[in-house]
């Protein structure tokens, strides 16, 4: 990934120079997480620049800014505008969004007291996350020491800035191990998701995947696959997924906004199915791409074009 590119950047309601946006040392999400972020990608579509599910990852952020008692000054209609300003003012084709709210500076008790609400809204290029051989080929994947945080300790269901301290020591152990991404289990045992992402396993041409009993964030690309997978015709099952599952699937694969849909190959040295991508998952891997690039009509309301559509007049 790389910030060259990306020469604007929304806060507080304005568009500021990149080399201008910044924060004050004292701010309070500095020390202690305290702020909630969304991630989304724009595509390249034959109508333009469109955020993929952008109404879906706004309207998480307010509720997880709820969660924490972050008043976001701005309506989703209010972000959803800023969101295209800021693709438009960069001049991105395609690119990653990142909108994020957090407490300001004005008190360092643990209580946010009278912390002002700063919101932001990043974008930047970003290719595909685990790589484009990943796509392809399918990730190798670690069984991490790191447990997923239960909700009783934090919703997990909220995305948190906080809460990334956790995958962060995952994501870190495997790729320091020579793995491509980590996997978390919940602390039940049962698989919970990766260090970004949701996990699916196909297994006799059914999928299972798990919900927020098992700790994870409740993916906006999992609800889309969902329905996609449902779309083509396939089963798809949610409920626990335990480490034997995952070790006798024939497919799996990890799903996420940054991930996209990324095959995995291994965990942990072991193969999954024949220890390449699937033709489960090939084919809501094509199906996504599609929807998400505007070549599949029955998907277009999870686009949010960027450039106002012209008004027809006189018509
Ligand atoms: C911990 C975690 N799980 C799952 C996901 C996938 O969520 P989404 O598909 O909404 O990007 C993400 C990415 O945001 C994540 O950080």
């Amino acid at each position: 990934m790389s910030f060259e590119q990306t020469k604007w950047i929304w806060k507080n309601g304005e568009m500021v120079d990149w080399r201008d946006a910044t924060l004050h040392l004292s701010s309070h999400a500095l020390h202690y997480g305290t702020g909630v972020f969304e991630g989304m990608r724009c595509y390249e579509t034959p109508g333009g620049p469109a955020v993929f599910r952008m109404d879906a990852h706004l309207e998480r952020m307010i509720a997880s800014a709820e969660t924490y008692g972050i008043n976001i000054p701005y309506t989703r209609d209010e972000l959803a505008e800023a969101v295209c300003e800021v693709i438009e003012r960069n001049g991105f084709t395609d690119c990653y969004v990142r909108p994020i709210c957090y407490y300001g500076s004005s008190s360092l008790s643990v209580h946010p007291r009278n912390c002002p609400v700063e919101v932001a809204i990043l974008a930047w290029q970003w290719a595909t996350y685990l790589g484009a051989e990943g796509l392809e080929q399918g990730v190798r994947i670690m069984l991490s020491s790191i447990t997923k945080f239960h909700s009783r300790m934090m919703p997990t269901t909220a995305k948190a800035c906080g809460a990334y301290i956790n995958s962060m020591l995952a994501v870190r152990e495997a790729m320091a191990a020579g793995y491509d991404e980590a996997l978390l289990l919940d602390q039940h045992g049962n698989v919970a998701e990766g260090s970004g992402e949701n996990l699916f396993l196909v297994r006799d041409g059914r999928l299972l995947t798990n919900d927020e009993r098992s700790s994870i964030l409740l993916g906006i690309t999992r609800e889309a696959v969902i329905k996609i997978a449902r779309d083509l015709g396939y089963t798809v099952n949610i409920g626990l997924i335990r480490l034997g599952d995952l070790y006798a699937a024939d497919e799996a694969f990890f799903t996420g906004t940054a991930a996209e849909v990324t095959p995995i190959r291994e965990l942990n040295g072991t193969l999954i199915g024949g220890g390449r991508r699937g033709p489960v998952t090939e084919a809501i891997q094509q199906t996504f791409f599609a929807a998400a690039s505007g070549r599949a009509a029955r998907y277009d309301d999870w686009l949010h074009y960027v450039a106002r559509q012209p008004i027809a007049v006189g018509v």
